[in-house]
């Protein structure tokens, strides 16, 4: 699929700088066994001409081959860790689109911004992107079983690329705290869900402590595949802009594997030679679940400050003890971007103006806006600039939350109203014409 030499050379390395320990792209590692540190795959450069690339990967647009019109694969030269394409497993994932909203860029006081739609992925969010790659490792090193921790996006597509790899599938999920919209797609793909009384976090200990006993292959995002296929949104996005990089991409953090994966694929853009500069990111956290953003505002010095106890609405990035975070810190700083947080208020209103323009999301992605909102009021976004934010999932996963919203029924953990500023009430009225048209005059 790619030059035998160059996959041949795809290594895994410590991302950890006084470490960078070596291994064989084949191990199954999630830490390095020496120092503890986070693990990257890194391949030899230099990659063909950028021009020939570029040009190769429009063709491919063209193509029928299910790996072409995979938005992940159609970017191989960009992770080529496989030696052999016949263990993709791909359900056509990526090919999101680029959706401009002037409605949602007035309300965040830009003149114009487009949405990354990652909602529109097979399983409706951005893990797809990750978990295609993630699986064609499994498959690959010949694993039988996979499994997660996750706050629900994860396992719903887990469970469907193993469904489809003929994979066994084992999901941990936080016990209440996930949309029945995600649980409802990990049970139709046929995965084992056990729901633990415990959060994210905690269970994510539990399952890194079991994985040996249970001879699972984990696929969290702390999986360096998983890292490799979600770098395929900014090639994407790049793509379709004709290469013409923005001034921001904003995105919402949780466990921080989108931040890692977004710099890592811009910086390796920029040293292949497709893109001449790097896009600032712009992480955006729930305040209540907000660990990267109080250690970056502490300068990204001293011992990180895991919150203990972490609150949100938005449960998909409801994580206290985000495992990427070294890697994400990395990159912000390599991007010249931050780190901000939002309420859930500024959530919840952001997520309607979304809606309003006709596109929709998940909670967790309307903290973008909530976070553009806040940055152009500072006056640190100007109102000109170019951005980019990334939706990361479909309206449909979480349809409680809008139902609440638009009744006035919302309220913040701690039993705080949300305000239905936006809310758009249904009206019940009785089988009765003339009231009806009355209403409607
Ligand atoms: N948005 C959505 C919709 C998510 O599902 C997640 C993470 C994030 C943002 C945050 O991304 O973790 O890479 O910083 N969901 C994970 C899950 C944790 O288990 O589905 P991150």
């Amino acid at each position: 699929m790619v030059s035998a030499t160059q996959s041949a050379a795809a290594e895994l390395v410590c991302f950890n700088k006084g470490c960078r320990a070596r291994y064989a792209i084949t191990e199954v590692l999630y830490n390095c066994p020496k120092c503890g540190g986070l693990i990257e795959a890194t391949y030899p450069g230099p990659l063909a001409d950028p021009q020939q690339l570029k040009k190769t990967f429009r063709e491919r647009r063209l193509s029928n081959r299910p790996l072409d019109q995979s938005g992940v694969w159609r970017y191989r030269e960009l992770l080529p860790f496989l030696d052999d394409d016949r263990h993709v497993v791909t359900l056509r994932e990526g090919n999101t689109p680029m959706l401009d909203a002037g409605t949602a860029a007035q309300y965040g006081g830009l003149a114009h911004l487009t949405f990354k739609h990652q909602g529109f992925n097979p399983t409706g969010s951005f893990k797809d992107n990750g978990m295609t790659a993630g699986t064609a490792q499994a498959v690959r090193l010949g694993m039988k079983r996979v499994a997660c921790v996750s706050t629900g996006n994860t396992s719903a597509s887990m469970a469907a690329y193993a469904a489809a790899a003929g994979l066994e599938a084992l999901i941990f999920l936080p016990h209440g705290n996930i949309s029945f919209g995600k649980l409802a797609q990990a049970l139709e793909y046929g995965a084992r869900t056990l729901q633990v009384e415990a959060n994210f976090d905690e269970i994510l200990k539990l399952v890194r402590a079991l994985a040996d006993r249970l001879r699972i292959y984990l696929l969290n995002s702390m999986n360096p595949f998983r890292v490799e296929g979600q770098k395929s949104i900014m090639f994407e996005m790049l793509d379709q802009r004709d290469w013409r990089v923005p001034d921001w991409v904003v995105l919402p953090g949780g466990n921080l594997g989108n931040t890692s994966a977004f710099g890592k694929a811009l910086r390796e853009a920029k040293d292949a030679g497709l893109i001449d500069r790097l896009p600032k990111l712009a992480v955006i956290q729930a305040e209540g679940a907000a660990p990267f953003e109080s250690y970056w505002k502490r300068g990204g010095e001293g011992a990180f400050g895991p919150v203990a106890k972490p609150e949100t609405l938005a449960t998909a990035i409801r994580i206290g003890d985000p495992v990427s975070w070294p890697k994400a810190l990395y990159e912000v700083r390599a991007s010249d971007g931050l780190v901000e947080k939002v309420t859930e208020q500024e959530i919840a209103d952001a997520k309607a103006q979304i809606g309003s323009c006709g596109i929709g999301c998940e909670p967790a992605s309307a903290a973008t806006l909530a976070g553009i909102r806040k940055l152009t009021a500072q006056g640190v976004m100007d109102r000109d600039s170019d951005v980019v934010a990334v939706l990361t999932g479909n309206v449909m996963k979480d349809p409680d939350y809008i139902y609440k919203y638009h009744t006035g029924q919302l309220e913040a953990p701690g039993g705080v109203k949300i305000r239905s500023t936006f809310g758009n009430q249904p009206i019940v009225v009785p089988n009765d014409p003339d009231e009806i048209a009355a209403l409607l005059a």
